[in-house]
C-alpha cells in the first residue's frame, strides 16, 4: 500500500479536492504506474455531478504515464514502459473476444461501479472510508493501479504529456467516423459539439476524405479550432439556423451526423439534417 494525492469529490456536484488516498498494491493482474499526465473528458464532469459512480470517487480516465511495478501474471508491460490509461474491460465475455472491449458486458460495473472485480475497493481515505476507483483508473492522481486491460503501450520517444485523451475522447471521436461510419470518399458529415470528442471525429473525417465536414458549437473559439482541424464549414447555432444553414450547403442533406452535445433539442436537429434513404446515421455519444 501507498500514500498518494488524489483529486477526488465527496458529494454530487462538489468541486474536486486533491486529497490524501491510500492505494493498495498490484494484485496479480495489475499494474502500478506514475502518471505524467492526463486529459480531462467531459465524462469527468459527468462523475463529479453524481449518478454514475459511488461517492467519494477519484476521478481522472485519460491518464498517462510510466509503469513502476507489475502484478505476478503481467507479461504484455514491464517497469519503465511508457503507457497510456483506457477504459476497463473483462477481457473474457462474449464481446471482448469478439473484438469489442468497449461492448464488454461488465463495462458499467468495471467503470463505473467504482471497486474491483471481487467487490473490494483498492483506494482509501486516512479514516477506512473506501473511494471509488473512476474507469478502472482514476489518474487524476499521482499514482494510479489499474487492470493491465486498461494500458496500452506507447512509443517513448513521443512527449506523454500529449497521449492522455487517447484513452478516451480521441479514439471515441476518431474511432466513431473510422470504425463505424465508414465514410467513402466524398461523403458529407455534420458535428455538433466541438469538444475533444467532436473535433477528434473532425480531424478523422478530413483523414478520411469527406467533402463535407459541417462543424456546429456555440462558441466561435471552439469553431475556429474546427476549422483548422479540418471542418470545411462551421456554424455557430446561437447565430444561425443550424438547420437552414447545412441545408445550404448540401441541399439534400448529409449522410452522417453525430451528436457530442446530449443536448435533446440539438440531437432532434441531428436528425432533422439527414439526407433521406443512404447511409444516414445519428450517433449519439453524449452521456449528459
Ligand atoms: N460514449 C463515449 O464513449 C464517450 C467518450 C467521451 C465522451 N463522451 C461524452 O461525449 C460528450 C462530449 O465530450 P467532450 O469531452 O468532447 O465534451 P466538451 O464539453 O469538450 O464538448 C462539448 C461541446 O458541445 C458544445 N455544445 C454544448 N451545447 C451545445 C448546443 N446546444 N449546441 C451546439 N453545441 C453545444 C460545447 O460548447 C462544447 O464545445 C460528453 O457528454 C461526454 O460525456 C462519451
Ligand atoms: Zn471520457
Ligand atoms: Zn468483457
Amino acid at each position: 500500500m501507498m500514500k498518494i494525492k488524489a483529486a477526488t469529490v465527496t458529494h454530487a456536484g462538489d468541486p474536486l479536492s486533491i486529497v490524501d488516498v491510500q492505494l493498495d498494491d498490484p494484485q496479480a493482474n495489475e499494474v502500478l504506474i506514475k502518471i505524467v499526465a492526463t486529459g480531462v473528458c467531459h465524462t469527468d464532469a459527468v462523475g463529479r455531478d453524481g449518478g454514475t459512480t459511488p461517492m467519494p470517487v477519484a476521478l481522472g480516465h485519460e491518464g498517462a504515464g510510466i509503469v513502476e511495478r507489475v502484478g505476478s501474471s503481467v507479461s504484455t508491460v514491464k517497469p519503465g514502459d511508457h503507457v497510456v490509461l483506457s477504459f476497463a474491460y473483462c477481457g473474457n465475455c462474449s464481446n471482448c473476444l469478439a473484438g469489442h472491449p468497449g461492448m464488454c458486458t461488465h463495462f458499467n460495473e468495471l467503470n463505473f461501479e467504482g471497486a474491483n472485480h471481487d467487490g473490494s475497493h483498492r483506494l482509501h481515505l486516512d479514516n477506512g472510508e473506501d473511494v471509488s476507483v473512476f474507469f478502472g483508473q482514476s489518474s487524476f492522481a499521482d499514482h494510479v493501479v489499474a487492470d493491465v486491460h486498461n494500458v496500452v503501450k506507447v512509443d517513448p520517444e513521443v512527449d506523454l504529456r500529449l497521449l492522455g485523451p487517447l484513452g478516451c475522447g480521441i479514439q471515441t471521436g476518431a474511432g466513431t467516423v473510422l470504425n463505424y461510419i465508414h465514410p467513402k470518399f466524398g461523403d458529407s458529415i455534420v458535428v455538433f459539439g466541438t469538444g475533444a470528442v467532436g473535433l477528434s471525429a473532425i480531424m478523422a473525417a478530413k483523414i478520411a476524405g469527406v467533402a463535407h465536414i459541417i462543424a456546429i458549437d456555440i462558441f466561435d473559439n471552439r469553431l475556429a479550432l474546427a476549422n483548422e482541424l479540418g471542418a470545411t464549414e462551421t456554424i455557430n447555432s446561437k447565430v444561425v439556423d443550424p438547420e437552414q444553414r447545412v441545408r445550404e450547403i448540401v441541399p439534400q442533406g448529409v449522410d452522417y451526423s453525430i451528436d457530442t452535445t446530449g443536448v435533446s433539442s440539438v440531437i432532434k436537429t441531428a436528425i432533422h439534417v439527414l439526407k433521406q434513404l443512404a447511409n444516414a446515421f445519428c450517433l449519439v455519444l453524449a452521456a449528459t
